[in-house]
Parts: C-alpha cells; structure tokens; sequence
C-alpha cells in the first residue's frame, strides 16, 4: 500500500509526527508550506483568525497529484481550535483523490477543539472517504506507546478497511 502523508508545520510539532508516519509505512512525505508574506508573528495573528473562518491561503506546491497513492494522511496544528488555513488549502488542491481512503491528524498545545470533526468535513468533501483522526498532545510527540497508537490509528486502520 501507497500512503502519502502531507502536512502543515510552522513549528516542527506536526513535521515530527509526519516523519515518524513516514518510516512506519515507508509513506511519501509533501510538506506543505504558506506563502502569504507575513512575518511568524503577524502570520499567527492573522491567520488565527482565518483558522477560525476555515478560510484558506497560499501556498506550495500550489497542486498535489496523489493518484499514484492508496491512502493519504494530512496533518496540521491546531490554531485556534481548528486546522491550519494552510492544510485546508492544501485538501483542496490534492488531485486523483476520488474514492480514496484518508486519515488525519493534528498537533496541539491543549484543547483541539473542532479540528478533528471539521478535517473530516474537508476529506469527504472531495469525495475521500475518512476512516481515521488522531490528535496528539505536543508533549506527547515523543512518547512511544502514543506514536505506536498514532500509526494504527492512521496507518494500519485503513489497511485493515
Ligand atoms: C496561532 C496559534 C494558535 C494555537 N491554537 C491552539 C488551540 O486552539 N488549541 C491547542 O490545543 N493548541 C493551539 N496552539 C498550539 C499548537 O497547536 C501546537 O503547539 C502545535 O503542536 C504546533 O504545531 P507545529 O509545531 O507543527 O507548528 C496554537 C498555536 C499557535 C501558534
């Protein structure tokens, strides 16, 4: 099986979790980064907002083909209770994803509020269908029996489905 793991990180939380999927099922790895030109503290206040609005911004690569994939897996921080504005954006820029099997994940720094729900919501609107999510506490990245689940909630789960 084909896993593609593309994820969002502005701090490392998320990218550590995604490296770690990554060797567990020799997954491909697509980094999404934000280009809208803020600086680290203005791009946190703006797009916080943005976060709460499930508004979207630029971003590379602009267009992600994973019809080469069996399963996909995003991953994102947690801002503001919901999903970066950035791995919304790269959801919708995923091509040959009909009818494919997806995860998610977040990272964050206490109370991830609605992410989970509304990663879900974005999946199944471009006709994946969501067969897991996860989230992890930041202070958790580097627990092993926790990053043990995390795979099989995200990995194996679906090979199983
Ligand atoms: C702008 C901003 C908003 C955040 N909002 C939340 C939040 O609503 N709930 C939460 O549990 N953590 C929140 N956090 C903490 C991050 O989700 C957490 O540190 C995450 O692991 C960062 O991931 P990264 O290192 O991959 O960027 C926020 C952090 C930032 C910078």
């Amino acid at each position: 099986m084909k896993v593609c793991i593309i994820y969002h990180s502005e701090t490392g939380n998320t990218r550590h979790v995604a490296q770690h999927l990554a060797s567990a099922c020799d997954g491909k790895l697509i980094d999404i980064t934000d280009t809208a030109h803020y600086n680290r503290l203005t791009r946190f206040l703006v797009e916080c907002k943005m976060a709460q609005r499930e508004e979207k911004t630029p971003i590379e690569p602009a267009s992600i083909d994973v019809s080469d994939y069996d399963q996909l897996v995003f991953g994102s921080p947690v801002w503001a209770f919901k999903p970066t504005p950035a791995i919304h954006a790269a959801i919708d820029a995923v091509k040959g994803c009909e009818g494919k099997k997806a995860t998610a994940f977040c990272t964050h720094g206490g109370r991830p509020g609605r992410t989970p729900e509304i990663f879900q919501k974005w999946i199944e609107a471009l006709g994946m269908k969501c067969v897991g999510n996860a989230s992890i506490h930041q202070k958790d990245i580097e627990n092993e029996k926790r990053t043990k689940e995390l795979v099989s909630i995200l990995i194996k789960n679906s090979v199983h489905q």
